[in-house]
């Protein structure tokens, strides 16, 4: 933390909001959040499945626990002299979207689409307006294979309603609700050279050409530890022309997983791979700083990681420190990375 500081560069992880409620492994989880972050972004909690239970009804347990609430000002993460990257606003996969809202389907019009999606942020941007280090405003829009659609965006309720318009709208809602903050689209797979990289960069510059706010794209950075990161490879490539069409960039999820069996790694050298491919993003990330001005990953311990149960325990130990918080290699040559003059 003190030395990405002083490199100007935020780190940041996703935490488990349950885990810092119930302060749990002695103290542990939030010691490591505290001495080597300074963005946080809650792993589960402040999506719209989980706030969105119904049409005026909010769940605003975590993001009030986090950041406050009108009552409390003071949340968890001013107390600890962090701050809360917001994520996310809209995210238009079918598992993720409110259910509620998928059972009206058949009866909502796409006029009461469009101003429950303008109520629904407004209220959520307001609530925390001025307290939010950036927004995730729309999350994985973009389908992997399907290019029936503009983008090719996936199917979804949002755009069986509204069309491609769906993701302008949101990004005019939040911006309209909090004119300083910054607002990301946020994707997987979309790192280097790709035709989804390709659809994405389409999006932003198509939002840009209708006049609306977006600072950034947010590259989720979920990789294994086959991949190898260069200066001048695509990857390096792919920034390039976002950050030349005037978009910021951010690593927002950053995980790198290995190969495992019976909960170990199948190849125990992956674990040092895994270490220089740390380095190896920060440095990406280092040089196109300040277009590119934070880099969290998705989680810090292997204790707790989506890895694991994703994978049917294929894949795991994709995290700086290890299932008891001890640093791996990856934690070291971040942190030498952070240390080089
Ligand atoms: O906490 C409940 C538990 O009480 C319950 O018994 C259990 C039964 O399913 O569910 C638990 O909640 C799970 C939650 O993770 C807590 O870990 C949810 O079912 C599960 O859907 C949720 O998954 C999260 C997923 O997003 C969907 O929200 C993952 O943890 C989280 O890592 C993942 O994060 C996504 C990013 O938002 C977007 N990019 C990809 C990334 C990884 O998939």
């Amino acid at each position: 933390r003190v030395s990405a500081t002083l490199r100007d560069i935020r780190l940041g992880t996703a935490v488990l909001v349950d885990n810092l409620q119930k302060n749990v492994d002695g103290g542990k989880y939030i010691a490591n959040i505290k001495k080597n972050y300074q963005w946080v972004v809650a792993e589960v909690g402040m999506k719209p499945k989980q706030i969105w239970i119904g049409e005026n009804k909010y769940n605003w347990a975590t993001g009030d626990w986090l950041i406050g609430s009108p009552s409390n000002p003071i949340g968890w993460i001013q107390q600890n002299g962090l701050q809360l990257r917001g994520h996310n606003l809209l995210w238009p996969g079918n598992n993720f979207m409110p259910t509620w809202l998928l059972q009206q389907e058949s009866s909502i019009t796409p006029d009461k689409a469009k101003s429950l999606l303008e109520d629904y942020i407004t209220t959520v941007v307001t609530r925390y307006r001025g307290k939010i280090a950036g927004w995730d405003v729309v999350n994985e829009a973009i389908d992997d294979y399907d290019s029936s659609r503009p983008f090719n965006l996936r199917d979804s309720f949002w755009f069986r309603k509204l069309g491609r318009d769906f993701i302008k709208y949101a990004f005019i809602f939040a911006h309209n609700a909090d004119p300083n903050v910054e607002l990301f689209y946020n994707e997987y797979g979309i790192e280097r050279t790709s035709l989804k990289a390709n659809r994405t960069l389409e999006l932003v510059n198509w939002l840009k050409s209708e006049g609306v706010t977006v600072h950034g794209v947010g590259m989720q950075w979920h990789i294994d530890v086959s991949k190898t990161v260069t200066p001048g490879d695509s990857y390096y490539q792919n920034a390039q022309r976002f950050i030349d069409q005037g978009f910021d960039i951010l690593v927002t999820e950053l995980d790198i997983s290995v190969p495992m069996r019976n909960g170990k790694p199948i190849n125990p050298a992956d674990i040092q791979k895994q270490g220089v491919l740390y380095r190896s993003v920060l440095q990406y990330a280092l040089h196109f700083h300040p277009k590119c001005h934070g880099l969290l990953t998705w989680g810090f311990t292997d204790r707790y990681s989506w890895i694991p149960s994703f994978s049917n325990n294929t894949k795991g130990d994709a995290l700086p420190l290890d299932a008891s918080y001890v640093p791996k290699p990856g934690y070291f040559q971040m942190q030498e990375e952070l240390a080089r003059v």
